[in-house]
C-alpha cells in the first residue's frame, strides 16, 4: 500500500469523525469515489491581466471543489507561442503549480486548433511552404508538451477539426479548411496531418493521454459520425489516440438527449477510447445585470445532472469538467449576447442549483458492472470464472475513494470493504481489496458444477445491475510477480526466495519451484470461502500438468496454499534437466486448460 493512501485514509477518518458543518461536500470528494476527476477551466494571468489565482475565492473554490483543471487560454498557440522564436510558459505554469499545490491533474489544451493562432503564424502560413510549416507544428508540439512532460496529463492534440458541414465521412471536405490541413497544410492528405500532431505529441511524452477534441458531438448525427470515422481511421493506422474530448457547451434544456449522449460515449468506448466531458456550460437567458430566472437555475440544474449521470453509467468517461467555474468568469456573455449564468457558481462563488444536483448524480447514481470488465486476477484475461478463482472487476465505477486492503480476521477474509461487495447469485464473496473503480474477490466454491452464475456489485446501499457469467471447472492463470499479468512469475525457489533473474532456479533436474496462481477449481477437502487455507496439502480435484521451456515437468504437488487465502494456487514443479539458462516461458495446465501465456521462471 503506497504511503500516500494510508496518509489520505487517515486524515479522512480524522476529518469524518468530525464536527458537521452545513457545508456541502465537495464537488472533487464526491466524485473520488467514482473514479472520476472533476475539473474546470481556469485563467492565470494571460494577456497581462490580473492573476486570478490570487483572488482568494477563485483560488479557494477552484482548489477545493475540483481534482482536474485545464488552461482556458495559457497553453493555446496564441498565449504560450506569441512570437515565432518566443515561448511564454508564465500562465501556465502557474496553473500546473496551483494543480500540484492542490492535488489536481493537468488537462492541457491544445496543440493544433483553426483558431487562436499567433499573427505571426497567420502570416506565415500565407508564403510558408508545407514542409515548412510541418516544421513549425513538430518544433511546438515537441517544445510545448517537452515543456509540460509528467506534468500534464492528457492533451487536446487536435481541437475542432471537423467542419460543421460535415456529412460524416470524417475526411475530405468533412474537414475543416486550416493552416495544417490545407492552407497550405504541413504535407499530408486527409487526417494525415492530425495522426502526425499526435505521433509528435506522442513522442514528446510516452505518458501523456491524448484527446481529439470537438463540439456538437454530444448526440449521434453527421458531425458525430464524422468524429468517429476519422478517430476510427486514425486508429486503423495505429495513431496513438487515446481518447475524445466533448466540449458540451449547451442550451438550457433537452439537449442532448440522455440517450444519445450515451450511444456516442458507447461507439467511443467500443473502439476503446476514453471519453472526457471538456467544456461543459449550460447557457441561460440572462437579464442586464447577468441574472437568469430562478426557474431557468432548476433547469440548468437538471441539465447537470443528467448529463453528469450518463458519464457515470458508462466507465469510458473518465472526467467531467466545465468551462470555467463561476459566471464571474465565462465565455458565455461574451460569445452569445444576452445570454449567460452558464456555470455551477455564481459570480459570487456561491453554489447554484446545479451543484447540489451534481453532487445528487455523484452520490446516487448506481454502481455498474462490466462483463468485459471481471477478469482473472492473475492474467487479467476475461472469460469464464472458476470456483475460488481471485477476480478482479474493473469500471465497478463507485467503491472507497482510497485503496483499501482486506486484513483477515480470525483467519476471514471479510465479504464488505469500507461498503463495497460483490454477490456472486446471492452469495456475497470474499474481497481482498477495493479501491473506486476496482475491486478484487473470490468466487465462492458454491459456483461449482452450475453452467453461469449471476454478478453484482453494491456499494453502500447502490446495487449494480446484474451480469451473468460463465462458469468452467477451471481457469488457470499464473500471477506474474509484478502484478501485471505477464514477465516473471510469482515463483519461489526451493529455499523459499522469490525466484528471479538474479535468483535463477539450477536446471539440474533436482529442484521444485512453487508456483503461484489462481483458478485451480475444486479442492479435494472444499474450503470456506475467505478462509485461510488450513496447513497440510488439499489436492485440486482435477489434473495438473506443467511445461517449462515446452518440456514436461513432473508436478510434484497442487493445490491450496497453506495459510494463504482460500482459491489461490500453488503448483509445485521439478525443473527439468538441460534447459537453457534465462527467462523460460512455464505453462501449468488444470483440467486441460492451460495458463495465460508470457509467464517465465528464471533458469541458472
Ligand atoms: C474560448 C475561451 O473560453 C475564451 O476565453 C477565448 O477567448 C476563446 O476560446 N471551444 C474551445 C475553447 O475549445 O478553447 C474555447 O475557449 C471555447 C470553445
Amino acid at each position: 500500500m503506497k504511503p500516500h493512501f494510508v496518509l489520505f485514509a487517515a486524515l479522512y477518518a480524522a476529518f469524518a469523525a468530525g464536527p458537521v458543518f452545513a457545508q456541502q461536500t465537495a464537488l472533487r470528494d464526491a466524485a473520488a469515489p467514482r473514479a472520476l476527476l472533476m475539473g474546470a477551466a481556469a485563467d492565470s494571468n494571460e494577456f497581462g491581466e490580473p492573476d486570478r489565482l490570487q483572488e482568494p475565492d477563485y483560488a479557494a473554490t477552484l482548489g477545493t471543489q475540483y481534482s482536474m483543471l485545464e488552461p482556458e487560454n495559457a497553453m493555446k498557440w496564441a498565449t504560450i507561442h506569441p512570437e515565432q522564436n518566443t515561448y511564454d510558459f508564465g500562465p501556465g505554469d502557474n496553473l500546473v503549480a496551483f494543480a500540484q499545490a492542490h492535488g489536481m491533474k493537468v488537462r492541457g489544451h491544445n496543440l493544433l486548433w483553426y483558431s487562436f493562432n499567433p499573427a505571426w503564424l497567420t502570416t506565415l502560413a500565407q508564403t510558408a511552404t508545407p514542409a515548412q510549416m510541418a516544421q513549425v507544428l513538430e518544433d511546438h508540439i515537441n517544445t510545448v508538451v517537452g515543456h509540460y512532460k509528467g506534468k500534464v496529463f492528457a492533451w487536446d492534440v487536435v481541437n475542432e477539426a471537423i467542419s460543421d458541414s460535415a456529412t460524416g465521412t470524417g475526411t475530405g471536405s468533412d474537414i475543416r479548411d486550416s493552416i495544417w490541413y490545407n492552407q497550405p497544410g504541413i504535407g499530408t492528405t486527409g487526417d494525415g496531418f492530425i495522426e502526425q500532431a499526435f505521433r509528435w505529441a506522442h513522442a514528446a511524452d510516452p505518458n501523456a493521454l491524448l484527446f481529439y477534441n470537438d463540439y456538437n458531438i454530444e448526440q449521434p448525427g453527421a458531425k458525430f459520425n464524422a468524429v468517429y470515422n476519422m478517430v476510427k481511421d486514425l486508429l486503423s493506422r495505429g495513431t496513438p489516440i487515446n481518447g475524445v474530448g466533448i466540449q458540451m457547451h449547451i442550451p438550457m434544456s433537452g439537449y442532448p438527449s440522455s440517450d444519445g449522449l450515451a450511444q456516442v460515449i458507447q461507439q467511443f468506448g467500443a473502439l476503446g477510447l476514453q471519453v472526457h466531458i471538456t467544456e461543459m456550460d449550460v447557457r441561460l437567458a440572462v437579464d442586464s445585470n447577468g441574472q437568469a430566472s430562478a426557474a431557468d437555475l432548476q433547469t440548468q440544474a437538471q441539465t447537470y445532472q443528467r448529463i453528469l449521470t450518463v458519464c457515470l453509467q458508462n466507465p469510458a468517461c473518465t472526467a467531467f469538467q466545465t468551462w470555467g467555474f463561476t459566471d464571474k468568469y465565462s465565455w458565455i456573455p461574451g460569445s452569445y449576447p444576452g445570454q449567460g449564468a452558464a456555470l455551477p457558481f455564481d459570480a459570487n462563488y456561491q453554489p447554484k442549483p446545479a451543484v447540489a444536483a451534481m453532487l445528487d448524480a455523484l452520490e446516487n447514481t448506481p454502481p455498474s458492472i462490466n462483463t468485459a470488465g471481471i477478469v482473472n486476477a492473475a492474467s487479467y484475461k476475461g472469460g469464464a470464472v472458476s470456483p475460488g478463482e481471485i477476480v478482479t472487476l474493473f469500471q465497478v465505477n463507485y467503491g472507497p475513494s482510497a485503496l483499501t486492503v482486506a486484513q483477515p480476521q480470525n483467519g476471514q477474509f471479510p465479504d464488505n470493504i469500507g461498503g463495497a461487495q460483490v454477490f456472486f447469485g446471492s452469495t456475497p464473496a470474499p474481497l481482498i481489496y477495493a479501491e473506486a473503480g476496482v475491486v478484487s474477490a473470490v468466487a465462492p466454491f458454491e459456483i461449482a458444477g452450475s453452467q453461469q452464475v449471476s454478478v453484482y456489485y453494491k456499494y453502500n446501499s447502490l446495487q449494480s445491475a446484474t451480469v451473468t457469467l460463465p462458469v468452467a471447472p477451471s481457469a488457470p492463470a499464473i500471477f506474474a510477480a509484478n502484478s501485471t499479468g505477464s514477465g516473471a512469475g510469482a515463483i519461489l525457489n526451493q529455499d523459499n526466495s522469490l525466484n528471479s533473474a538474479d535468483n535463477p532456479v539450477p536446471a539440474d533436474g533436482q529442484h521444485v519451484i512453487q508456483v503461484f496462481g489462481t483458478g485451480g477449481g475444486m479442492l479435494a477437502t472444499t474450503p470456506s470461502d475467505g478462509s485461510l487455507a488450513a496447513p497440510g496439502l488439499n489436492d485440486t480435484t482435477q489434473d495438473v500438468t506443467a511445461t517449462i521451456g515446452g518440456k514436461d515437468a513432473t508436478v510434484t504437488y497442487h493445490g491450496a496454499a497453506p495459510g494463504l487465502i482460500s482459491g489461490l494456487l500453488q503448483v509445485n514443479v521439478q525443473v527439468p534437466a538441460g534447459l537453457a539458462p534465462g527467462p523460460q516461458p512455464l505453462v501449468i495446465t488444470v483440467g486441460g486448460v492451460p495458463s495465460q501465456d508470457g509467464i517465465t521462471v528464471a533458469v541458472e
